[in-house]
């Protein structure tokens, strides 16, 4: 018994020791050979590490101090992060011995409190890839980290202090591929600042304060992101040189004009939106220098002007900006643009002749004040997606849209169009005038047309469009027909008509046998449409109209396939829906708004939320008015007895009197 006592004491405080920590710093994660201590307020290395540890994650610690001892004297590391710590102080030379150590993360430190000790941390023998983001650096600072770092190729200063690039900023690091500078206030670049860096292809100098590059220089970078800056203008070097750089973001400044480039270029990526430019010049005049557009392949190249040739590019963004045209000759180049965004421009006019851009497939013209609109029979003959919302166009030429042959996504919401009937013209009924056809667009699938103040949709409107969505919203009084949707049969897949006061829907939505998603919600609805049981409706949104009860047979149809529906907002009637109570109740089918579904028991009586409603209480009320009729009854037969026994009394009472007075 005392054996069993002891042995359950034992116990207990084997469970108490265990439950406490094993030291007082919690372990580091080990494996193989690499060393995760990271977030666990080291202010050094611990010292049972094992030997000879590749990668060793210090990261998020206490580290003030860094130094052989705070590193334990593991100097075969590979990989080092001491990101987010405290360190303001770096052992000269520390890094000389370490032969293997190719990364180096010392971001978010307070280095810049070394730096004002003006002592280098030595040389940086083989380390390859360095951050020193987030050290409050500021000019001049580099130099104690950078000047001897031979295998230095990746490099982040990123959100630093740094206001100028001296000319040796980067002289001891001439092995350096990719330099992040992003977020910095650099005011200045010293000429040559970047020149002997052979190998750098990627700088990101976005978010500083830089306000004009002349003379760019840089032919083997890649990359160049000067997104961000004030920059007023960008100008290459005038020369026959090639240049590498397939990426230029110059987004988010001030320029005025488009960038001169070199005329030999590479470049696939072009982005200048959200700047000033207000017009694409033939020819610009800058400080004595003429700049002439590339506009035919042989330019003479003799000519010691600039030649903006683009022959490589794909993506061009000029989104917001002031530009008021777009001129031909800009495209004449483009012969690989995939992509062309200028929305958000004042643009009122876009043509483009045959033969040009034949391989763009996106067009963003939104909101610009586009008027017209031409595409020349052969233009644009890989163009899928073109969005055309908040424009002003009125009248297109008829057939716009079916020059498109891989035309499959249409936005051209917010304008003012008018629809064709799709009866084919003939002699006697030439083009017609001042409307756009949507019949026959041989691959549109996705069509946007809510807010055109559209009047009517004629029988047969997109016949022979292979249509899957179909956006009609935002029309108020909409007239459609029986026909208007005639040849979507097996195709239409959304369909959307919010906001377009319908209060009887006409048109025949039972045979559009694929339809499954539709939005009918905020318009004067009291009934809905007609559905059978060849349909396949999955979500259906009726918020916001008048519907008071639902037709048994439609909810019955609809129930096979429906996931969703919205209700809310209708004047709804408790007692006569109980077919849609019971779906809504006993099937798998989601009501999102179901909070704001209320009905209505007796007129006069407060809404309430349909889930509250049960059979039995619209039993009850049948019961109740069947009660008050019996008690109606009885009180009538009780009344009518009462009646007729107070005149039996009386007739007798009068015979006794008689007899009294006989
Ligand atoms: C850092 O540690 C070294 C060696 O332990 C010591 O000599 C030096 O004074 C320390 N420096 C700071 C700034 O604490
Ligand atoms: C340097 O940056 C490039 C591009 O981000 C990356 O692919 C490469 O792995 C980096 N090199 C090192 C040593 O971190
Ligand atoms: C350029 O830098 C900005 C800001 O850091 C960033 O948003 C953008 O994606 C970069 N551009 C490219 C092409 O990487
Ligand atoms: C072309 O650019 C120059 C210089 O910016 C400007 O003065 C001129 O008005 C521009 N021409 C056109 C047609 O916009
Ligand atoms: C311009 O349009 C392209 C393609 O549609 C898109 O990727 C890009 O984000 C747009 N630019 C802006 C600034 O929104
Ligand atoms: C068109 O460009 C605008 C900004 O310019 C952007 O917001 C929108 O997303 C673009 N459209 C597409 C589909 O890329
Ligand atoms: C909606 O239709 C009603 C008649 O049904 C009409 O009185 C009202 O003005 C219409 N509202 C709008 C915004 O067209």
């Amino acid at each position: 018994m005392f054996a069993l006592q002891l042995l359950f004491s034992l116990f207990l405080s084997c469970l108490v020791t265990t439950a406490r920590p094993p030291r007082r710093i919690p372990s580091c994660q080990v494996v193989q050979m690499d060393v995760f201590c990271s977030d666990r307020s080291l202010r050094s290395t611990p010292l049972n590490l094992p030997h000879g540890i590749r990668t060793l994650d210090l990261s998020r610690n206490q580290v003030q101090n860094l130094t052989q001892e705070t590193l334990a004297h593991h100097t075969g590391l590979h990989h080092l992060n001491l990101g987010s710590n405290k360190i303001h102080f770096i052992q000269p030379g520390l890094f000389r011995d370490m032969t293997d150590l190719k990364v180096l993360d010392l971001s978010k430190n307070h280095l810049s409190v070394f730096a004002q000790s003006k002592t280098s941390v030595g040389p940086l023998t083989a380390v390859e890839s360095l951050d020193l983001s987030g050290n409050g650096l500021f000019t001049g600072m580099t130099d104690y980290f950078l000047a001897e770092s031979p295998l230095l190729t990746n490099v982040s200063l990123n959100g630093n202090s740094i206001t100028k690039i001296a000319h040796n900023t980067f002289s001891g690091a001439l092995s350096l591929r990719k330099i992040n500078l992003h977020n910095n206030v650099i005011l200045e670049i010293e000429d040559g600042a970047f020149d002997s860096l052979d190998h750098l292809t990627e700088l990101d100098l976005s978010k500083n304060s830089i306000n004009c590059i002349t003379d760019f220089n840089l032919y083997n970078l890649k990359t160049l992101n000067l997104s961000k800056n004030s920059l007023e203008l960008f100008r290459s070097t005038v020369s026959d040189n090639l240049y590498e750089l397939i990426h230029l973001d110059l987004s988010e400044n001030k320029m005025s004009l488009l960038p001169l480039l070199p005329r030999k270029n590479k470049l696939e990526y072009l982005d200048v939106s959200r700047n000033q430019i207000q017009s694409i010049n033939v020819t610009g005049s800058i400080e004595g220098q003429i700049y002439f557009m590339c506009t035919c392949l042989a330019a003479p190249p003799s000519f010691s002007k600039h030649h903006q040739c683009f022959y490589h590019l794909k993506y061009l963004d000029m989104s917001y900006n002031s530009l008021k045209s777009l001129p031909q000759f800009l495209f004449s180049t483009m012969v690989s643009l995939e992509v062309l965004n200028v929305s958000n421009n004042c643009i009122s006019s876009f043509s483009v002749s045959a033969g040009l851009l034949k391989n763009v497939r996106i067009i963003n013209l939104s909101y610009n004040s586009l008027q017209t609109l031409t595409f020349a029979e052969n233009a644009l003959q890989s163009l899928e997606e073109l969005y055309l919302s908040g424009n002003e166009l009125t009248t297109l030429d008829y057939h716009t849209f079916q020059r498109l042959p891989n035309i499959r996504l249409l936005h051209l919401q917010q304008n003012n169009l008018r629809v064709c009937t799709s009866a084919v013209p003939d002699q006697n009924h030439p083009d017609p005038s001042g409307c756009v056809s949507f019949s026959s667009v041989s691959n549109l699938e996705y069509l946007y047309l809510s807010e055109n103040s559209l009047q009517t949709l004629p029988p047969n409107t997109f016949s022979d469009t292979p249509l899957k969505l179909l956006d009609l919203s935002l029309n108020p009084g909409l007239d459609m027909k029986q026909d208007s949707l005639r040849g979507l049969e097996n195709s239409l897949v959304h369909l959307f008509l919010r906001e377009n006061n319908i209060t009887e829907l006409n048109t025949d939505l039972a045979s559009l046998t694929s339809l499954k998603y539709v939005d009918l919600s905020t318009n004067q609805l009291t009934t809905l449409p007609m559905w059978n049981k060849e349909s396949s409706i999955e979500s259906l949104n009726l918020q916001n109209n008048n519907l008071v009860s639902l037709e048994y047979s439609t909810v019955l149809a609809l129930e096979r396939t429906l996931k969703t529906i919205y209700m809310g907002s209708n004047p709804l009637s408790c007692c006569r829906n109980l077919p849609f109570l019971h779906m809504v109740q006993n099937s798998a089918v989601v009501v999102p708004d179901i909070e704001t579904v209320t009905c209505v028991y007796m007129e006069d009586t407060e809404p309430v939320n349909i889930e509250k409603v049960t059979q039995e209480m619209c039993q009850n009320l049948e019961n109740g008015s069947v009660n008050i009729i019996m008690i109606i009854v009885v009180g009538l037969v009780l009344m009518i007895t009462l009646v007729l026994l107070i005149k039996c009394c009386h007739s007798r009472r009068r015979k006794r009197n008689r007899s009294f007075s006989a």
